[in-house]
């Protein structure tokens, strides 16, 4: 891992820290996207790009059919959301975070591209725990990369049902998590799901479809990650 984003790394740890020992699981998101004024190397998960496992998963995927939503959880900086517009998804993406959401505003939406045909992402600030009821079953696909190993174990299955409720019938939801054993401690933030975790998705209506583990590149080379799917009856 570079330098820099070993720094941004340390000071969201020092952020949630804070916020935790305050009863706050969710505060230090915004604190930091405050704090990096509009610098993404002061974004610990910020990328040029959309996620590997998500751009390798979207060129083996068929093209949705004109019209299709989807919907990303917790989009950060949006690289995922515009990745999936360029796919020829109509994308609502989402974050509690008022900066983050106004910073992906701000970014250069697909559209204006010279020949790409992407739409531009709709982006909301919402809480995934109390999203929208006019979400519910709303989106052929539900992207979730990241958040649920940001969240405090406690947390988890109350996003997972919100993530659940959002998939059309016939939808997917795709899961892209970094993943520990059950013997492993779950050590500092970011902290990986155990498969069960993941897997629990299966008891909210869900059917998973594809299981597929990677280990992570040379800048952190210990990490294993999961991408997964899930269909909606
Ligand atoms: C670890 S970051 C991952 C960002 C992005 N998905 C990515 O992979 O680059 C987690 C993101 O989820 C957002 N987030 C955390 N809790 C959330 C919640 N309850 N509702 C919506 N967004 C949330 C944070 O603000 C942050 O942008």
């Amino acid at each position: 891992m570079n330098p820099e984003r070993w720094k941004a790394r340390e000071r969201a740890r020092e952020l949630a820290r804070q916020s935790l020992s305050k009863g706050d699981a969710l505060g230090w998101f915004e604190q930091l996207y405050r704090e990096a004024g509009s610098d993404p190397a002061r974004i610990p998960w910020a990328d040029d790009d959309g996620h590997p496992l998500l751009l390798t998963w979207l060129a083996s995927a068929p093209r949705p059919r004109p019209g299709a939503r989807a919907l990303v959880v917790g989009c950060g900086l949006g690289e995922d959301a515009r990745a999936l517009a360029a796919a020829g998804w109509t994308v609502t993406a989402f974050d509690i975070s008022p900066t983050a959401v106004e910073w992906c505003r701000r970014l250069a939406p697909p559209s204006a591209v010279p020949a790409s045909p992407a739409a531009p992402v709709a982006y909301v600030q919402a809480d995934l725990l109390v999203a929208p009821e006019s979400w519910r079953r709303g989106f052929e696909l539900v992207l979730e990369c990241y958040t649920l190993q940001a969240l405090p174990a406690a947390l988890r299955p109350q996003a997972a049902s919100a993530l659940a409720s959002f998939v059309a019938p016939r939808g997917s939801l795709l899961v892209i998590t970094r993943l520990r054993e059950p013997d492993e401690p779950a050590g500092e933030l970011p902290w990986p799901l155990v498969r069960a975790e993941v897997e629990a998705l299966g008891a909210l209506g869900l059917v998973q479809r594809e299981w597929s583990e990677f280990q992570s590149g040379p800048s952190e080379p210990r990490s294993r990650h999961a991408r997964a799917r899930y269909e909606a009856s």
